[in-house]
Protein backbone atom coordinates (compact mmCIF):
# COMPACT_ATOMS: atom_id res chain seq x y z
CA UNK A 1 0.00 0.00 0.00
CA UNK A 2 1.50 3.18 -0.72
CA UNK A 3 0.78 6.47 0.86
CA UNK A 4 -1.02 9.70 -1.13
CA UNK A 5 -0.67 13.19 0.75
CA UNK A 6 -3.48 15.57 0.32
CA UNK A 7 -0.93 18.06 -1.74
CA UNK A 8 -0.62 15.20 -4.00
CA UNK A 9 -4.47 14.68 -3.62
CA UNK A 10 -4.96 18.12 -4.78
CA UNK A 11 -2.51 18.00 -7.47
CA UNK A 12 -4.65 14.95 -8.99
CA UNK A 13 -7.40 17.38 -8.57
CA UNK A 14 -5.86 20.65 -10.04
CA UNK A 15 -4.67 18.23 -12.78
CA UNK A 16 -7.88 16.78 -13.80
CA UNK A 17 -6.30 13.29 -13.07
CA UNK A 18 -8.69 10.63 -13.40
CA UNK A 19 -8.63 8.24 -10.93
CA UNK A 20 -11.32 6.11 -8.43
CA UNK A 21 -11.62 7.61 -5.30
CA UNK A 22 -12.72 4.56 -2.83
CA UNK A 23 -14.70 6.27 -0.13
CA UNK A 24 -14.58 4.06 3.13
CA UNK A 25 -16.31 7.35 5.07
CA UNK A 26 -20.56 6.24 5.84
CA UNK A 27 -22.46 7.00 3.03
CA UNK A 28 -24.46 10.01 4.86
CA UNK A 29 -20.76 11.81 5.31
CA UNK A 30 -19.75 11.06 2.03
CA UNK A 31 -23.04 12.71 0.54
CA UNK A 32 -22.92 15.77 2.33
CA UNK A 33 -18.92 16.31 1.62
CA UNK A 34 -16.22 14.81 -0.63
CA UNK A 35 -13.07 15.40 -2.53
CA UNK A 36 -14.96 16.97 -5.41
CA UNK A 37 -13.48 16.50 -8.80
CA UNK A 38 -15.25 16.03 -11.95
CA UNK A 39 -12.44 13.31 -13.11
CA UNK A 40 -13.16 11.65 -9.97
CA UNK A 41 -15.01 8.01 -10.60
CA UNK A 42 -16.65 7.48 -6.93
CA UNK A 43 -17.16 4.52 -4.74
CA UNK A 44 -18.44 4.99 -1.29
CA UNK A 45 -18.65 1.66 0.98
CA UNK A 46 -17.96 2.10 4.23
CA UNK A 47 -15.20 -0.08 6.08
CA UNK A 48 -17.46 -0.93 8.39
CA UNK A 49 -19.66 -2.88 6.38
CA UNK A 50 -17.30 -4.61 4.48
CA UNK A 51 -14.71 -4.80 7.04
CA UNK A 52 -11.42 -5.87 4.83
CA UNK A 53 -13.40 -8.29 3.02
CA UNK A 54 -13.00 -7.50 -0.90
CA UNK A 55 -14.65 -10.03 -2.32
CA UNK A 56 -17.95 -7.73 -0.78
CA UNK A 57 -17.28 -4.86 -2.65
CA UNK A 58 -15.40 -6.54 -5.47
CA UNK A 59 -18.07 -5.46 -8.27
CA UNK A 60 -17.70 -2.00 -7.74
CA UNK A 61 -13.97 -1.78 -8.32
CA UNK A 62 -12.03 -1.31 -11.10
CA UNK A 63 -9.81 -4.02 -12.46
CA UNK A 64 -6.50 -4.73 -10.11
CA UNK A 65 -4.28 -2.89 -12.19
CA UNK A 66 -5.82 0.07 -12.45
CA UNK A 67 -5.48 3.55 -9.56
CA UNK A 68 -7.49 3.40 -6.54
CA UNK A 69 -6.91 6.52 -3.70
CA UNK A 70 -8.75 5.58 -1.04
CA UNK A 71 -10.27 7.98 1.81
CA UNK A 72 -12.01 8.47 5.18
CA UNK A 73 -12.03 10.64 7.88
CA UNK A 74 -8.85 10.54 9.41
CA UNK A 75 -6.91 8.28 7.69
CA UNK A 76 -6.88 5.16 9.72
CA UNK A 77 -9.72 2.82 8.13
CA UNK A 78 -8.46 3.96 4.62
CA UNK A 79 -4.64 2.75 5.78
CA UNK A 80 -6.87 -0.94 6.48
CA UNK A 81 -9.56 -0.80 3.35
CA UNK A 82 -6.15 -0.20 1.05
CA UNK A 83 -4.08 -3.08 2.92
CA UNK A 84 -6.57 -5.26 2.33
CA UNK A 85 -7.18 -4.52 -1.15
CA UNK A 86 -3.20 -4.93 -1.70
CA UNK A 87 -3.79 -8.33 -0.40
CA UNK A 88 -6.08 -8.82 -2.68
CA UNK A 89 -3.99 -8.48 -5.65
CA UNK A 90 -4.67 -4.44 -6.21
CA UNK A 91 -1.50 -2.97 -7.88
CA UNK A 92 -1.90 0.28 -7.26
CA UNK A 93 -3.39 1.41 -4.42
CA UNK A 94 -2.95 4.53 -2.02
CA UNK A 95 -4.60 5.51 1.23
CA UNK A 96 -4.73 9.73 1.78
CA UNK A 97 -2.65 10.45 4.70
CA UNK A 98 -4.83 12.00 7.63
CA UNK A 99 -8.52 11.36 5.32
CA UNK A 100 -10.69 14.59 5.18
CA UNK A 101 -9.27 16.07 8.29
CA UNK A 102 -6.35 16.91 6.07
CA UNK A 103 -8.08 17.43 3.51
CA UNK A 104 -10.00 20.08 4.68
CA UNK A 105 -7.05 21.66 5.92
CA UNK A 106 -5.21 21.99 2.70
CA UNK A 107 -4.13 25.65 1.45
CA UNK A 108 -3.12 25.55 -2.33
CA UNK A 109 -1.87 29.23 -3.13
CA UNK A 110 -2.42 29.70 -6.66
CA UNK A 111 -1.13 33.55 -7.75
CA UNK A 112 -3.76 36.08 -9.42
CA UNK A 113 -1.61 38.60 -10.89
CA UNK A 114 1.16 41.46 -10.14
CA UNK A 115 -0.10 44.95 -9.02
CA UNK A 116 0.61 47.60 -11.56
CA UNK A 117 3.10 49.41 -9.65
CA UNK A 118 5.15 46.16 -8.28
CA UNK A 119 3.79 43.72 -5.93
CA UNK A 120 1.79 40.54 -6.52
CA UNK A 121 -1.64 39.10 -5.15
CA UNK A 122 -2.11 35.56 -4.32
CA UNK A 123 -5.42 32.99 -3.63
CA UNK A 124 -5.22 30.60 -1.16
CA UNK A 125 -7.61 27.92 -2.49
CA UNK A 126 -8.77 25.45 0.31
CA UNK A 127 -10.04 22.90 -1.93
CA UNK A 128 -11.51 20.55 0.94
CA UNK A 129 -13.89 23.46 2.36
CA UNK A 130 -13.61 26.62 -1.13
CA UNK A 131 -12.77 28.71 1.21
CA UNK A 132 -10.52 31.63 -0.77
CA UNK A 133 -7.75 33.86 1.42
CA UNK A 134 -5.81 36.67 -0.55
CA UNK A 135 -2.23 37.96 -0.01
CA UNK A 136 -1.33 40.92 -1.24
CA UNK A 137 2.36 42.21 -1.00
CA UNK A 138 3.70 45.28 -2.15
CA UNK A 139 7.69 45.96 -1.33
CA UNK A 140 8.29 44.47 1.65
CA UNK A 141 5.03 44.25 3.71
CA UNK A 142 1.48 42.05 3.02
CA UNK A 143 -2.02 42.38 3.96
CA UNK A 144 -3.98 39.05 4.37
CA UNK A 145 -7.49 39.15 3.86
CA UNK A 146 -10.27 36.57 5.03
CA UNK A 147 -7.55 34.31 6.35
CA UNK A 148 -8.64 30.56 7.56
CA UNK A 149 -7.47 28.92 10.96
CA UNK A 150 -4.39 27.18 9.47
CA UNK A 151 -2.80 30.57 10.89
CA UNK A 152 0.86 29.33 9.98
CA UNK A 153 0.54 28.54 6.43
CA UNK A 154 0.17 32.21 6.37
CA UNK A 155 3.62 32.91 8.17
CA UNK A 156 5.24 30.44 6.07
CA UNK A 157 4.58 31.79 2.68
CA UNK A 158 5.13 35.52 3.99
CA UNK A 159 8.31 34.57 5.65
CA UNK A 160 9.64 32.61 2.49
CA UNK A 161 8.54 35.44 0.46
CA UNK A 162 10.21 38.24 2.75
CA UNK A 163 7.66 39.90 3.55
CA UNK A 164 6.22 41.42 6.70
CA UNK A 165 2.64 41.04 6.93
CA UNK A 166 0.83 44.77 8.37
CA UNK A 167 -2.63 44.25 8.33
CA UNK A 168 -5.34 41.34 8.38
CA UNK A 169 -8.54 42.12 7.56
CA UNK A 170 -11.96 39.75 7.54
CA UNK A 171 -14.78 41.24 5.27
CA UNK A 172 -17.56 40.14 7.47
CA UNK A 173 -18.08 37.82 10.67
CA UNK A 174 -17.75 34.46 9.29
CA UNK A 175 -20.50 31.66 10.06
CA UNK A 176 -19.47 28.83 8.10
CA UNK A 177 -15.42 28.49 9.13
CA UNK A 178 -13.57 29.66 11.82
CA UNK A 179 -11.28 32.41 10.67
CA UNK A 180 -7.93 33.34 11.50
CA UNK A 181 -8.06 36.83 11.24
CA UNK A 182 -7.67 37.73 14.98
CA UNK A 183 -5.07 35.11 15.37
CA UNK A 184 -3.00 35.80 12.50
CA UNK A 185 -3.00 39.59 13.34
CA UNK A 186 -1.77 38.89 17.36
CA UNK A 187 0.68 36.74 16.28
CA UNK A 188 2.43 38.82 13.79
CA UNK A 189 1.72 42.22 15.63
CA UNK A 190 -0.82 42.88 12.56
CA UNK A 191 -3.35 45.45 12.81
CA UNK A 192 -7.37 43.35 12.49
CA UNK A 193 -9.70 44.91 11.24
CA UNK A 194 -13.10 43.67 10.56
CA UNK A 195 -16.66 45.56 9.87
CA UNK A 196 -18.30 47.52 12.96
CA UNK A 197 -21.74 46.50 11.88
CA UNK A 198 -20.85 42.66 12.11
CA UNK A 199 -19.57 43.69 15.53
CA UNK A 200 -21.66 44.30 17.92
CA UNK A 201 -21.21 41.38 20.27
CA UNK A 202 -17.65 40.52 19.24
CA UNK A 203 -15.25 40.66 22.08
CA UNK A 204 -11.60 40.78 20.17
CA UNK A 205 -9.83 44.07 20.12
CA UNK A 206 -10.02 45.19 16.43
CA UNK A 207 -9.72 48.39 14.44
CA UNK A 208 -13.36 49.08 12.80
CA UNK A 209 -13.70 48.57 8.69
CA UNK A 210 -15.56 51.27 7.25
CA UNK A 211 -17.13 52.03 3.99
CA UNK A 212 -14.10 54.47 2.29
CA UNK A 213 -11.40 53.21 4.85
CA UNK A 214 -8.24 52.95 3.17
CA UNK A 215 -5.07 51.17 4.15
CA UNK A 216 -2.05 51.18 2.34
CA UNK A 217 0.85 49.12 2.12
CA UNK A 218 4.24 49.58 0.68
CA UNK A 219 6.84 52.18 0.22
CA UNK A 220 5.24 53.47 -2.92
CA UNK A 221 1.96 51.98 -1.69
CA UNK A 222 -0.67 50.01 -2.90
CA UNK A 223 -4.35 51.19 -1.63
CA UNK A 224 -7.04 49.19 -0.68
CA UNK A 225 -10.30 50.53 -0.19
CA UNK A 226 -13.50 49.61 1.78
CA UNK A 227 -16.80 49.63 0.08
CA UNK A 228 -19.64 48.78 2.27
CA UNK A 229 -21.77 46.27 0.48
CA UNK A 230 -23.95 44.34 3.01
CA UNK A 231 -26.40 41.71 2.49
CA UNK A 232 -24.67 38.58 3.34
CA UNK A 233 -24.16 40.03 6.73
CA UNK A 234 -25.20 43.88 8.11
CA UNK A 235 -21.42 44.46 8.21
CA UNK A 236 -20.34 42.65 4.52
CA UNK A 237 -17.64 44.95 3.31
CA UNK A 238 -15.73 44.59 -0.13
CA UNK A 239 -12.38 45.52 -0.82
CA UNK A 240 -10.79 47.03 -3.97
CA UNK A 241 -7.56 46.46 -4.77
CA UNK A 242 -4.82 48.54 -6.47
CA UNK A 243 -8.20 49.79 -8.54
CA UNK A 244 -8.25 46.21 -10.42
CA UNK A 245 -9.44 43.50 -8.17
CA UNK A 246 -12.59 43.62 -6.37
CA UNK A 247 -12.26 41.40 -2.93
CA UNK A 248 -15.98 40.72 -3.15
CA UNK A 249 -16.16 38.43 0.29
CA UNK A 250 -19.50 36.28 0.30
CA UNK A 251 -21.42 38.91 -1.46
CA UNK A 252 -20.87 37.88 -4.94
CA UNK A 253 -19.52 34.22 -6.36
CA UNK A 254 -18.62 33.43 -9.47
CA UNK A 255 -21.49 31.32 -10.75
CA UNK A 256 -23.84 32.76 -7.35
CA UNK A 257 -24.44 35.23 -5.33
CA UNK A 258 -23.93 35.12 -0.89
CA UNK A 259 -27.16 34.07 1.14
CA UNK A 260 -28.41 36.60 3.26
CA UNK A 261 -29.38 34.20 6.38
CA UNK A 262 -27.10 32.98 8.30
CA UNK A 263 -28.01 35.07 11.49
CA UNK A 264 -31.35 34.11 10.85
CA UNK A 265 -32.00 37.25 9.15
CA UNK A 266 -32.89 36.49 5.22
CA UNK A 267 -36.14 38.42 4.91
CA UNK A 268 -34.10 41.46 6.81
CA UNK A 269 -30.92 41.59 4.66
CA UNK A 270 -32.37 40.45 1.23
CA UNK A 271 -33.43 44.00 -0.31
CA UNK A 272 -29.60 45.45 1.29
CA UNK A 273 -28.00 42.43 -1.20
CA UNK A 274 -29.86 43.40 -3.68
CA UNK A 275 -28.50 47.00 -3.41
CA UNK A 276 -25.53 46.03 -3.29
CA UNK A 277 -25.64 43.52 -6.30
CA UNK A 278 -27.73 46.01 -8.39
CA UNK A 279 -26.47 49.53 -7.53
CA UNK A 280 -23.26 49.37 -6.06
CA UNK A 281 -21.37 47.12 -7.32
CA UNK A 282 -22.95 47.95 -10.95
CA UNK A 283 -21.14 51.36 -10.62
CA UNK A 284 -17.71 49.37 -10.92
CA UNK A 285 -15.25 49.24 -13.70
CA UNK A 286 -16.75 46.06 -15.52
CA UNK A 287 -12.72 45.36 -15.85
CA UNK A 288 -12.67 45.12 -12.02
CA UNK A 289 -11.74 41.19 -11.20
CA UNK A 290 -13.93 39.38 -9.04
CA UNK A 291 -12.17 37.65 -6.30
CA UNK A 292 -14.81 35.59 -3.92
CA UNK A 293 -14.66 34.70 -0.13
CA UNK A 294 -16.06 31.07 -0.92
CA UNK A 295 -16.46 29.10 -3.98
CA UNK A 296 -18.41 25.63 -3.88
CA UNK A 297 -18.13 23.77 -7.40
CA UNK A 298 -15.19 23.41 -9.19
CA UNK A 299 -16.63 24.61 -11.94
CA UNK A 300 -15.91 27.86 -10.66
CA UNK A 301 -12.38 27.34 -11.21
CA UNK A 302 -9.95 28.23 -13.83
CA UNK A 303 -7.93 26.21 -15.45
CA UNK A 304 -4.79 27.39 -13.61
CA UNK A 305 -7.25 26.98 -10.44
CA UNK A 306 -7.60 30.33 -9.58
CA UNK A 307 -11.56 31.25 -9.35
CA UNK A 308 -11.39 34.84 -10.55
CA UNK A 309 -13.80 36.56 -13.33
CA UNK A 310 -13.91 40.24 -14.68
CA UNK A 311 -17.30 41.69 -12.89
CA UNK A 312 -18.61 42.24 -16.51
CA UNK A 313 -18.54 39.04 -17.42
CA UNK A 314 -20.67 38.14 -14.18
CA UNK A 315 -23.07 40.61 -15.19
CA UNK A 316 -23.83 38.70 -18.32
CA UNK A 317 -23.63 34.63 -16.25
CA UNK A 318 -24.11 34.91 -13.18
CA UNK A 319 -27.92 33.98 -12.72
CA UNK A 320 -27.99 36.08 -9.44
CA UNK A 321 -27.16 38.90 -11.42
CA UNK A 322 -30.07 38.70 -13.89
CA UNK A 323 -33.20 39.59 -11.77
CA UNK A 324 -33.86 42.78 -11.69
CA UNK A 325 -37.33 42.98 -9.70
CA UNK A 326 -37.18 43.39 -6.18
CA UNK A 327 -39.70 40.85 -5.05
CA UNK A 328 -38.68 38.26 -8.05
CA UNK A 329 -35.41 38.42 -6.17
CA UNK A 330 -36.43 38.32 -2.44
CA UNK A 331 -37.83 35.46 -3.72
CA UNK A 332 -35.27 33.96 -5.54
CA UNK A 333 -33.15 34.46 -2.68
CA UNK A 334 -35.23 33.43 0.58
CA UNK A 335 -36.55 30.28 -1.47
CA UNK A 336 -33.44 29.10 -2.53
CA UNK A 337 -31.73 28.38 0.66
CA UNK A 338 -29.41 25.42 1.18
CA UNK A 339 -29.02 23.70 4.89
CA UNK A 340 -26.96 25.91 7.18
CA UNK A 341 -23.56 25.27 7.26
CA UNK A 342 -22.74 22.62 10.50
CA UNK A 343 -22.48 24.37 13.69
CA UNK A 344 -22.60 27.75 11.89
CA UNK A 345 -24.06 29.59 15.02
CA UNK A 346 -20.66 28.06 17.46
CA UNK A 347 -18.77 29.00 15.31
CA UNK A 348 -20.29 32.44 14.81
CA UNK A 349 -19.64 32.33 18.56
CA UNK A 350 -16.09 31.42 18.32
CA UNK A 351 -15.34 34.44 15.44
CA UNK A 352 -16.60 36.56 17.75
CA UNK A 353 -14.20 35.37 20.46
CA UNK A 354 -17.15 34.14 22.21
CA UNK A 355 -16.12 30.93 22.76
CA UNK A 356 -12.66 29.48 22.49
CA UNK A 357 -12.40 25.82 21.78
CA UNK A 358 -9.29 23.84 21.58
CA UNK A 359 -7.91 23.03 18.16
CA UNK A 360 -9.59 19.60 17.93
CA UNK A 361 -12.63 21.05 18.34
CA UNK A 362 -12.48 23.08 15.88
CA UNK A 363 -11.34 21.14 13.55
CA UNK A 364 -14.72 19.12 14.28
CA UNK A 365 -16.73 22.09 13.84
CA UNK A 366 -15.44 22.61 10.65
CA UNK A 367 -16.11 19.47 8.70
CA UNK A 368 -18.30 19.64 5.50
CA UNK A 369 -19.03 21.95 3.01
CA UNK A 370 -19.09 25.45 3.11
CA UNK A 371 -22.85 26.59 2.20
CA UNK A 372 -22.47 30.83 1.65
CA UNK A 373 -24.17 30.89 -1.51
CA UNK A 374 -27.91 31.01 -2.52
FE1 LIG B 1 -19.78 34.14 4.92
Amino acid sequence: MKRLSVEELAKKVLNKEATVLLDVRSTEDFQDWKVESDHFQYVNQPFSSWNGNVDQIASDLPSKDQEIVVICARGNSSQKAAKALVEAGYENVYSVEGGMRAWSEHLEPVKIGNLKDGGELYQFVRLGKGCLSYVVMKDQEAIIIDPVRMTDKFIEFTNEKGVTIKHVIDSHLHADHISGGHELAKKTNATYWLPPDDADEVVLSYEPLKNQSEIKIGDSPVTIQAVYSPGHTKGSTSLLVDEQYLLSGDILFIESIGRPDLAGKADAWVNDLRITLYEKYSDFSDDLIVLPAHYSSNHEMNEDGAVAEKLGVLYEKNKGLQVNDAEEFRRMVTENLQPQPNDHERIRQVNMGKESPDQEERREMEIGPNRCAV
